[in-house]
């Protein structure tokens, strides 16, 4: 497929969510795209506010943990990641691996992961680095892994954005992915509501302008009219899902244009656009044997928790695999 063809596809999928999303009788947009260029330059300033506490919060785990993570992996390991992003955990991560062979990040923000690719080959000289661009919450073509373990690296807590339908079809996917391995995984922990609020609405804005750059997308991209000083940021606490969501309110009651058509919009009425899940240990071990794994480490702090899962082999999945 060439590059043009890859583009058309992609931006026909952002098409078709944001028709779908915007038709929806409770609007929303799914959160991945929210990471164009400048969705990933405002993320990852988001990661160094000090409100968002997760970030830092992991980062001091890997830090502390690192060769008892590594040793985890294994020596001679395959390292698939998922939502690489900047990938700036993961170097921790492979520093500390006794001899990885292959490092495989995936991640649909093609520049950003050729970006980290280049930086990463020029750190780890002599590390095979294979990207894949993917939506990770989907089926997607692996590159030939070489013998010897694989390791999942879900780290960012993303894990928390998925619903319980999508965390057990995600997780149920990458334990196909690492065949019987291994998988270490970033858990934001249920904590006080005002740090969770502020950590999703933080002081100096810019997750709302993070959030807002949705809108301006669809303007630009899908020939939108989004009147961007008419709609809000918000973050609530829904504590049936224990879920931080996040919203994007209309101020006005108007009809607005996007990809050739019209959608109408009441005043005070939201775009869900995302939803990061809070777990304790417990919620989340009983996830992750729901999708066949077992939690066999955990490294935290008082905020986030690192857990290293294993494959179950009981599950019956893997009998016939
Ligand atoms: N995985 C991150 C999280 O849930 C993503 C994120 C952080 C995010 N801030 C956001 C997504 C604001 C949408 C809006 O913590």
């Amino acid at each position: 497929m060439t590059e043009l063809d890859l583009q058309s596809r992609w931006s026909e999928a952002f098409r078709s969510a944001v028709v779908s999303g915007l038709s929806a009788p409770r609007k929303r947009l799914p959160s991945c795209w929210l990471y164009d260029a400048r969705g990933c330059d405002l993320f990852n300033a988001i990661t160094r506010l000090d409100d968002y506490y997760p970030t830092r919060a992991e980062t001091e785990i890997l830090l502390r943990h690192a060769s008892d993570i590594a040793e985890f992996c294994g020596e001679g390991a395959a390292l698939l990641e998922y939502g690489a992003g900047a990938g700036v955990k993961t170097e921790l991560l492979i520093d500390a691996m006794n001899a990885p062979r292959l490092y495989v990040p995936i991640d649909i923000a093609s520049d950003e992961l050729l970006t980290t690719t280049e930086r990463m080959g020029r750190r780890f000289s002599s590390l095979q680095i294979s990207p894949v661009i993917a939506d990770f919450t989907g089926a997607f073509d692996l590159p030939a892994l070489p013998p010897g373990p694989r390791v999942a690296f879900f780290p960012g807590s993303t894990i928390g954005n998925l619903d319980r339908r999508e965390a057990i079809a995600f997780l149920t996917r990458m334990r196909a992915h690492v065949a019987g391995g291994r998988a270490i995984i970033g858990v934001d922990l249920k904590k006080d509501r005002n740090i969770l609020l502020s950590a999703y609405d933080d002081s100096e804005g810019v997750t709302a302008a993070f959030n807002l750059n949705l809108l301006a997308r669809i303007n630009r991209e899908l020939d939108g009219g989004f009147p961007l000083d008419r709609f809000a940021h918000k973050a609530r606490w829904n504590e049936a899902e224990s879920a931080v969501e996040m919203h994007l309110v209309s101020l006005d009651a108007r009809e607005i244009p996007a990809a050739g058509r019209d959608f109408e919009f009441r005043a005070g009425e939201s775009i869900h656009t995302e939803s990061s899940r809070k777990y304790d240990l417990n919620s989340f071990a009983a996830l992750a044997e729901a999708a066949g794994w077992r939690l066999a480490r955990c490294w935290r702090n008082a905020q986030f928790a690192v857990l290293g899962l294993e494959a179950n082999l009981a599950s019956p999945l893997e009998a016939w695999s």
